[in-house]
């Protein structure tokens, strides 16, 4: 376990309030695009963290399926441990950690599940057996063993070998509506850049302008 010990040099190479566009999702997106160009494995994968309804957190790996203006989009089954938790408090956060380019973006906001429509959008341009998978597993819940997770696949695969799956109603996506995003940047010497944008969510659910803020390392 070498890396427990390592101790790496993050660089020189700055991040500055001016590298940074006034927008930052558009920034997210920016740095989405060169971890995809530096080949980075699931660029899109984050640690999503949610608080249940006893108060306990809970982190776990999620795909980002979208984003834009509205926020970040990924899909799951609502009656999850994490489903489960934004239900009863929907307060969330997510890292992604793009380590090898000594980045990192974290996201705090407020998850909420998005319209049907666009859940059935998403769930259509799925691989058919990932659709099926969404029919064989009541995620978060306990099971036997691998045997009986296999019937379940393979019982809902004959059920809808010869008809289109439809979107379990359990099943679907939440877009985090973010209230901060900060761009983080490895630097020599741990003096790491960071720079945080926040907002306030209105009364009436519509977001403020962004404010911007250097924050120590
Ligand atoms: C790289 C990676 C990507 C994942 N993507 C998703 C995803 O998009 N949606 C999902 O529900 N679970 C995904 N998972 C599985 C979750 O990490 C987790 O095991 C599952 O959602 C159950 O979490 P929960 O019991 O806290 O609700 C992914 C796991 C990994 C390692």
């Amino acid at each position: 376990m070498d890396s427990l010990n390592r101790h790496e040099d993050y660089g020189q190479s700055a991040l500055d309030e001016t590298h940074l566009l006034a927008d930052p999702i558009e920034q997210f997106k920016a740095w989405l695009i060169d971890a995809e160009a530096a080949q980075i494995y699931e660029p899109n994968a984050f640690v999503l963290a949610t608080i249940d309804a006893e108060n306990q957190s809970r982190a776990r790996t999620v795909l980002l399926k979208g984003v834009d203006q509205r926020g970040f989009f990924f899909a799951t089954n609502y009656l999850s441990r994490k489903g489960e938790a934004v239900a009863a408090n929907p307060s969330v956060s997510a890292v992604f950690g793009w380590y090898s380019m000594y980045r990192q973006v974290l996201i705090q906001g407020i998850a909420e599940k998005v319209e049907p429509q666009e859940s059935d959008d998403y769930f259509a341009s799925r691989p058919h057996d990932s659709q099926v998978a969404a029919w064989s597993s009541h995620q978060s819940q306990p099971i036997q063993d691998r045997a009986a997770l296999d019937d379940q696949f393979t019982s809902a695969l004959a059920k809808f070998s010869n008809s289109d799956v439809p979107r379990p109603e359990y099943w679907g996506g939440y877009r985090i509506i973010p209230t901060r995003i900060e761009f983080w940047k490895g630097r020599s010497n741990r003096m790491h850049d960071r720079i945080e944008f926040v907002r306030e969510i209105g009364a009436d659910g519509q977001p403020g302008q962004w404010q911007v803020q250097r924050l120590q390392p």
